[in-house]
């Protein structure tokens, strides 16, 4: 009897995860498909260089704007209810740059599309984190940067799909064909019940218990109510989230939180999702459909050693895949940094030697810090203060990635690829010593252990 309903449990869990974590695949989608689409729209309009900036960058102030915005939001409404609210976004959106009648109206546009990306990247985490059951939530919130990651590769695949030589307006399909993620997202969104930590700390416990037994391992129900119960009760005391984020018991969360995403974004990762097409030019491809065939075996890459990490993160733990990602990502940025510096000599191995070290880099990424960042951010923090750290840990992951890509072609051009490599991997040596001192392992323990942890005034590593 037990057995039946642990197996019906986790079939719902995982449909549940499944349709939240195409919020997931949005925000990879809409990420990624500028890439293929701006050459077309740059010929189409006659852009300079400075209105394409603006439109490349609009997504991000989008996101930044979204991030910012929504952490209170999810904890006043709820989780559904924002991501319903993302999901219509990101339809009107999708619709919005594919049909933009000028420049100023596709920036507006993508700007939009980029609050919906603000708002999934921590609500849709925030909602799987609550959701699933103590045992495999390391492996579900995963699934996030999963979708993340498809949806990169199948916008490189879309655009290389619709990308027409001859036809200036192959943009317009690259950008509709995100309406139909959105759809399924809004609809299947309406299906799926509020978490139940939300609902119980709104006072609607029967609800939220409910919910619960269908999704929690039998024997962990009812500690997971009493502690939600406690830390309600706590959270009752203090009304002020943003204020109550800063206290001392609570900072080294807070430090954890940002510190991971600076290290994710500033070992340099968008430089290569964003501008993979330019690196490769850089080592010697030629063509324009090799280079964007090279960058799609980096999209592929990056999907199968995401689902790589989704299968041994809850076995390895978090501190161990973090080093090993980590040194690994030094490893590959030194190495193109040195290969950089021997270009001429090494002539046309170069590309493939250039393609390898961009491929291991990305190996090493997607087993280790793409997961691990989103994840972290949805582990370490208390209930009353969840929906505002998470936001804070978005806002952070989206400033930190703005600055990197909009520095990236400065840095090559004062720096070189090698000085700019380096930089990168000096971030990576950083993040090798900080992450000794405050990445957690958080596998295996409550969300209210991990806050009970920080209460005593303990460090990170004895987690
Ligand atoms: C990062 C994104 C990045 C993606 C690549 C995510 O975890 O936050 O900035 O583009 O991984 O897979």
């Amino acid at each position: 009897m037990r057995q039946n309903n642990r197996k019906q449990n986790k079939t719902l869990v995982i449909i549940i995860t499944a349709v939240a974590a195409t919020g997931g695949l949005l925000f990879g989608f809409d990420t990624g498909v500028i890439s293929g689409a701006k050459p077309f729209f740059r010929d189409f309009w006659s852009l300079t260089d400075k209105q394409i900036e603006w439109i490349t960058t609009a997504g991000l102030f989008g996101a930044i704007f979204g991030a910012a915005f929504s952490g209170r939001i999810t904890d006043i409404l709820g989780r559904k209810i924002v991501i319903i609210a993302s999901a219509v976004i990101f339809a009107i959106g999708a619709l919005w740059t594919g049909w933009a009648g000028s420049p100023s109206s596709l920036f507006v546009g993508r700007l939009f599309i980029g609050i919906a990306i603000g708002i999934s990247s921590y609500s849709v985490p925030m909602y799987i984190a609550e959701i699933a059951p103590t045992k495999q939530r390391g492996a579900l919130v995963s699934a996030f940067q999963l979708l993340i990651t498809i949806g990169i590769f199948v916008s490189y695949l879309s655009d290389l799909a619709f990308a027409e030589e001859s036809n200036l307006e192959s943009w317009r399909p690259m950008f509709l064909i995100g309406v139909v993620p959105a759809m399924i997202l809004l609809i299947g969104m309406f299906f799926l019940p509020e978490t139940p930590r939300f609902l119980i700390g709104k006072g609607n416990e029967a609800k939220g218990r409910k919910i619960l037994e269908r999704l929690e391992d039998p024997d962990l129900v009812e500690e997971s109510i009493n502690k939600m119960k406690e830390e309600i009760a706590l959270a009752s005391q203090s009304a002020h989230s943003w204020r109550e984020i800063l206290q001392p018991w609570l900072r080294t969360a807070l430090f954890i939180g940002v510190g991971i995403m600076f290290i994710q974004q500033f070992i340099g990762i968008n430089t290569v999702i964003y501008y993979c097409p330019e690196i490769f030019e850089n080592a010697g491809f030629e063509s324009k459909v090799a280079q964007i065939a090279a960058s799609v075996s980096v999209g592929v890459v990056n999907v199968l050693f995401t689902v790589i990490s989704m299968m041994i993160i809850d076995k390895i733990g978090r501190r161990k895949l973090y080093f090993l990602g980590v040194t690994g990502n030094v490893i590959a940025l030194i190495a193109l940094a040195i290969s950089f510096a021997f270009r001429d000599s090494l002539g046309s191995s170069m590309k493939w030697v250039t393609v390898s070290l961009v491929l291991l880099y990305i190996v090493f990424f997607a087993i280790s810090l793409g997961p691990l960042g989103w994840l972290i951010i949805s582990e370490i923090y208390p209930l009353k203060v969840r929906g505002v750290g998470m936001s804070i840990g978005a806002l952070s992951n989206w400033g930190f990635n703005a600055v990197v890509t909009f520095t990236f072609l400065t840095f090559l051009r004062i720096l070189s690829p090698t000085g700019a490599f380096l930089v990168y991997a000096g971030v990576g040596v950083l993040g090798l010593i900080w992450g000794y001192y405050f990445i957690p392992e958080t596998k295996g323990h409550t969300l209210e252990h991990i806050e009970e942890h920080w209460r005593q005034g303990k460090k990170p590593k004895e987690l």
